[in-house]
């Protein structure tokens, strides 16, 4: 096997000795070696034996470009490097994913493999990247083991939130690689804090030291639905995707989140209080209900009219034509959050979908809305974000506030989310 490349870098020629738990994201490892690598780091890697059911010790080794190590007693290994050897040779010990198993492992000194039996003889620096269902992260034992591994001064990086691989959505994915190199780089300089990359937060145990922690946060999501009739309804093809994800973001980042969410067909996110709705009017009362809070941020497509006269029975071909519907309109719950004279909260985020002239209509919207930052987005199928941002899973946005605009790059809305996130608690903290 070729030994690393160096490239030239103040860090070298500083080792990572990564412990790869036994978890889905494990796949994940591949790249994140990749980047270390890039930056002309050395990374030996360390395998559990579940780690073997999702990331051959062929495809870390050829993406660490050293031997894989993986039992305790292996006697060619111990000729050539001893197990505390190991330790000894990394300037940083790195576990990911840490899973829930190997967290309580680690909390309670068992040293029943190669991997766990590192750990307790590392005198290194330690950074976990915790990666697992989102019940098994909020569990008691996991948040025990999560604060005592604190007490102890190893690390966290994330998890962070989205999808997961059950199914399921909330906090408990695994930072985003580039989000755990940065933490590398930091630990490897000397700093103790680890600053807030996006993707996840450096302190996700409850220590209370979260940047949204003792905030309350009210975000809406998805369509409404404004009846015609008791079968039919004026709506938008908002999928919530978007407003989902910033809650959950919230949530992760220490906030008490509340989500008024319209009609959607996705799980309601873990560890928010979601209040169900179906129209603008109900949508109003959610929110009403819900304050104050510290951040409001709408990210609801709600709809700008309803129908006047709501039919009591189905409308019936023959009896009425659709095109004499009345249309009345929806109170504007943004501008009624922004225009508060009483516990208006500290920031009022809007959202502006547009189809043409995004950046002049979203601009108009901040000021005729009065919030603090607009986040504009191309709704067309024809703009910035390929297939279009309703119901995809990226979306491209321009955060306008009143000193000017920031584009962002096209993402993933659960990176846009956690972005969106870190940038409205360091406003907060100003
Ligand atoms: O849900 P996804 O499929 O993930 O798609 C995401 C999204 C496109 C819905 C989202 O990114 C987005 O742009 N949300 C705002 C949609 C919208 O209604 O935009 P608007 O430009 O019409 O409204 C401007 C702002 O006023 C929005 O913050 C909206 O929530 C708010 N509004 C609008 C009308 C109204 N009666 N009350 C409001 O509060």
């Amino acid at each position: 096997m070729q030994p690393n490349s160096l490239q030239p870098n103040s860090l070298q020629p500083k080792r990572i000795l990564l412990i790869v738990g036994g978890g889905i994201a494990a796949y994940k490892v591949l790249d994140l070696c990749r980047l270390i690598r890039r930056k002309g780091l050395l990374v030996r890697a360390v395998m559990t034996k579940t780690a073997g059911e999702f990331v051959t010790p062929l495809s870390l080794g050829s993406v660490t470009g050293d031997k894989v190590y993986g039992e305790l007693f292996s006697l060619t290994d111990e000729a050539e490097m001893g197990h505390i050897e190991l330790s000894r040779d990394a300037d940083l010990v790195v576990v990911a994913p840490a899973t829930a198993n190997l967290l309580a492992k680690m909390a309670h000194g068992l040293a029943d493999d190669l991997a766990t039996t590192l750990l307790l003889a590392t005198d290194k620096k330690v950074l976990a990247a915790p990666a697992m269902n989102l019940r098994m992260w909020a569990h008691p034992a996991t948040r025990r083991n999560v604060e005592r591994l604190t007490a102890d001064g190893v690390t966290f990086i994330g998890p962070a939130s989205g999808s997961m691989a059950c199914g399921e959505f909330g906090v408990g994915r695994l930072a985003e690689p580039p989000a755990i190199l940065a933490a590398i780089e930091t630990m490897l300089s000397g700093d103790t804090l680890i600053p807030l990359p996006d993707g996840a937060w450096a302190d996700a145990g409850d220590s209370g030291r979260r940047p949204l922690s003792g905030r309350h946060v009210i975000v809406t999501s998805g369509p409404t639905h404004e009846p015609i009739d008791p079968v039919r309804y004026i709506a938008n093809r908002s999928s919530g995707k978007q407003g989902h994800a910033i809650a959950a973001a919230a949530a992760a980042a220490g906030a008490r989140v509340t989500l008024v969410s319209g009609p959607v067909a996705l799980p309601d996110p873990f560890g928010v209080t979601t209040v169900h709705v179906e129209t603008a009017r109900e949508m109003q009362d959610a929110v009403d209900r819900a304050m104050p809070c510290d951040i409001f941020i709408g990210a609801a497509a709600v709809a700008d009219w309803r129908t006047g006269d709501v039919a009591g029975q189905k409308l019936k071909k023959g009896h009425g034509n659709p095109s004499e519907l009345t249309l009345v309109e929806n109170p504007d719950i943004l501008a009624g959050v922004a225009r508060r004279t009483v516990a208006r909260p500290r920031l009022v985020v809007g959202f502006a979908a547009e189809t043409t002239d995004v950046l002049a209509h979203a601009k108009a919207k901040l000021a005729r809305k009065g919030c603090d930052l607009i986040v504009a987005n191309d709704v067309s199928t024809s703009g910035e974000t390929p297939g279009g941002v309703m119901g995809q899973a990226t979306n491209t946005v321009h955060l306008i506030d009143r000193d000017g605009i920031e584009s962002w790059p096209t993402m993933g809305k659960e990176a846009i989310a956690e972005r969106l996130v870190a940038r409205l608690a360091a406003m907060l903290a100003k």
